[in-house]
């Protein structure tokens, strides 16, 4: 293989930009050419194409954020994009393409792979930790640690005030970043949208524990059955009149800032394996970290959205919050 290409795609994730770098870096070992394509499908759609060196990735293993840009694309998902896109990497003679980002980035590139016939290996670049055949996505690391890092703040005023918190975390449908956040932060309750949320179990679990208790922080996932933070608050304050209530929705903080070192070697190792995948013949499939090892995932399965969440960990946080 001669010529390939690297795009993001999807919502931005900390730690993209160490494994462009690991993609360009890699490529350039071999002696390949390597493509930096603009907005992801967008810029692939547009021929928004920019001949990538050694130089084009330097200083951005620490940054967030993405430095080929991105966007979510609904035109792609359509005949007439799916031609555009096929037809603008046949004329640039392109054979491979490593696609970095989530669940919509990955059915967008079993599309295209159908379409084209061309080698199409992706990388998960994703806060949300929602894809299967990795243990931990690009940017959920570094997303779980703001998140950590606001809450720790959050506590402080809290317990000043004795007040009752309910914070909003982002994940789409998957908990995740929730349920993590939340054991490292010490939340009282998790709320997620794996389980169902029952309200009046969540005013007896605040009204339980200990007495003396001067703060209590709620964590609550996006997209919960029982609605948003506000909601759920509303209801809750509705029951326990005498608590002095307040939300906080965390949003795309979540999504930015410089990756942890975690997400920088997972990133380095995943854009590192893609270029080597691509060499072997490999198609078709997500790199992933799997118990420390490389694997990899046919795309049809990573979008699957099966991450079992263990229901030993929920139970976990009830007893560790008492
Ligand atoms: O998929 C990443 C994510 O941050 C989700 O957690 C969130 O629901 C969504 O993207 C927000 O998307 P946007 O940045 O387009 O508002």
């Amino acid at each position: 293989m001669k010529s390939i290409a690297v795009l993001t795609s999807g919502g931005d994730s900390p730690g993209m930009n160490a494994c462009i770098r690991a993609v360009v870096r890699t490529a350039l070992y071999h002696k390949m050419d390597i493509w930096g394509i603009k907005r992801g499908y967008e810029g692939l759609m547009d021929d928004e194409f920019e001949k990538l060196d050694s130089k084009s990735v330097a200083n951005i293993i620490q940054r967030g954020g993405t430095v080929l840009k991105t966007a979510r694309s609904t035109r792609f998902m359509t005949d007439e994009g799916l031609r555009l896109a096929s037809e603008s990497l046949k004329r640039k003679g392109i054979e491979g393409l490593i696609v970095i980002g989530g669940d919509g980035t990955f059915r967008g590139a079993l599309a295209l792979e159908k379409l084209s016939g061309l080698h199409i290996v992706g990388c998960p670049g994703t806060i949300d930790n929602d894809l299967r055949g990795t243990d931990f996505t690009i940017g959920y690391d570094t997303a779980i640690n703001t998140v950590i890092e606001a809450v720790d703040r959050i506590r402080d005023t809290a317990e000043s005030h004795e007040r009752l918190f309910f914070v909003e975390v982002m994940g789409r449908d998957a908990g995740l970043i929730a349920l993590r956040s939340g054991i490292g932060a010490g939340a009282e309750a998790i709320l997620i949208p794996e389980t169902p949320t029952d309200i009046d179990d969540l005013v007896r679990r605040l009204e339980g524990g200990r007495k003396d208790k001067s703060s209590k922080i709620v964590i609550v996932s996006e997209h919960d059955a029982a609605g948003g933070a506000f909601k759920i608050a509303e209801t809750v304050k509705a029951k326990l009149p005498y608590y002095d209530t307040r939300v906080t929705i965390l949003g795309h903080i979540q999504r930015g800032g410089n990756p942890t070192c975690m997400d920088r070697v997972n990133a380095s190792r995943m854009g590192f394996a893609s270029v080597e995948a691509l060499r072997a013949g490999k198609k078709g499939v997500m790199v992933g970290v799997v118990n420390n090892t490389i694997s990899y995932t046919p795309f049809a399965n990573a979008v699957k959205h099966l991450q079992e969440l263990d229901p030993h960990l929920l139970r976990m946080v009830e007893i560790l919050s008492l």
